[in-house]
């Protein structure tokens, strides 16, 4: 459960800590293709949060056992580097890490056509370069990207972003102070194109309407992440 760490007023006349409104995202910018050695790449910011996304494959899947006859998996690797945060992490997986990762590849793989890959294996490592809350939907907006520019087959792009409720007001996209001293934090993912929702996950305390509006918050926050990625992979061509 969220405990408050932080006495600041975060919202004050309609107005938050950096001057953004309650349904305003952090500035954004997406890139595609920004890796050499990898089979497709992505780089995705909101806010002082970025990640790289890098995709190797699809490919023959070791050892064999692992391989599924009737279709290919999707395997992520989600990771905050040590330079990341203000406190140094320390390096090198983390139950915390492991568990990103395992929802990425739920959020993710519903939106491939892994049928079409059987015994074979996708391989996405996402990368957290700069922590300001909201990491695991920058590293998957930045993954879907990814993903995108290795052409792998994908039914929609995935979009992510975060909704919450700060000073007993749902708000849209919480940076670092707001995550901290917020009472809920409600990360998702999204196909934009279809309103088809791959994650949804919730800290904190809620009631049923507050939790709709963070839910219709977060929607429409996809949907404008949507058109950034877009855009970026539009620019490859
Ligand atoms: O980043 P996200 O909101 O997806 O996940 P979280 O576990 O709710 O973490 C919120 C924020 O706490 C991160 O974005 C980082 O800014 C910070 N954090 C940190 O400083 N050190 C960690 N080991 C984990 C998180």
């Amino acid at each position: 459960m969220k405990t408050m760490k932080y006495d600041k007023e975060l919202l004050k006349d309609g107005k938050r800590i950096d001057g953004r409104g309650i349904d305003d995202l952090r500035d954004m910018e997406a890139k595609a293709g920004i890796l050499k050695r990898a089979d497709g790449s992505g780089y995705f910011r909101m806010g002082k949060t970025e990640a790289i996304a890098a995709v190797f494959g699809p490919r023959e899947l070791h050892p064999q056992h692992k391989q599924k006859p009737q279709r290919g998996i999707l395997q992520c690797r989600y990771n905050l580097t040590p330079f990341s945060v203000d406190d140094r992490k320390r390096p090198g997986p983390s139950r915390r890490g492991k568990e990103i990762g395992k929802v990425s590849e739920g959020a993710l793989s519903s939106s491939i056509f892994l049928e079409e890959f059987p015994t074979a294996t996708i391989d996405l490592y996402m990368e957290v370069i700069s922590a300001d809350a909201g990491t695991r939907c920058v590293a998957l907006n930045a993954g879907s990207i990814a993903l995108a520019d290795a052409g792998v087959p994908m039914k929609g792009l995935i979009s992510a972003c975060a909704a919450g409720k700060i000073d007993d007001t749902p708000v849209l996209d919480l940076k670092g102070e707001e995550d901290m001293g917020g009472q809920v934090d409600l990360p998702i993912a999204m196909n934009a194109d279809t309103g088809e929702i791959t994650l949804l996950q919730m800290d904190g305390m809620t009631d049923i309407d507050e939790m709709d509006e963070m839910l219709e918050l977060a929607m429409k926050g996809c949907e404008k992440v949507a058109e950034k990625q877009k855009e970026a992979l539009m620019e490859t061509f």
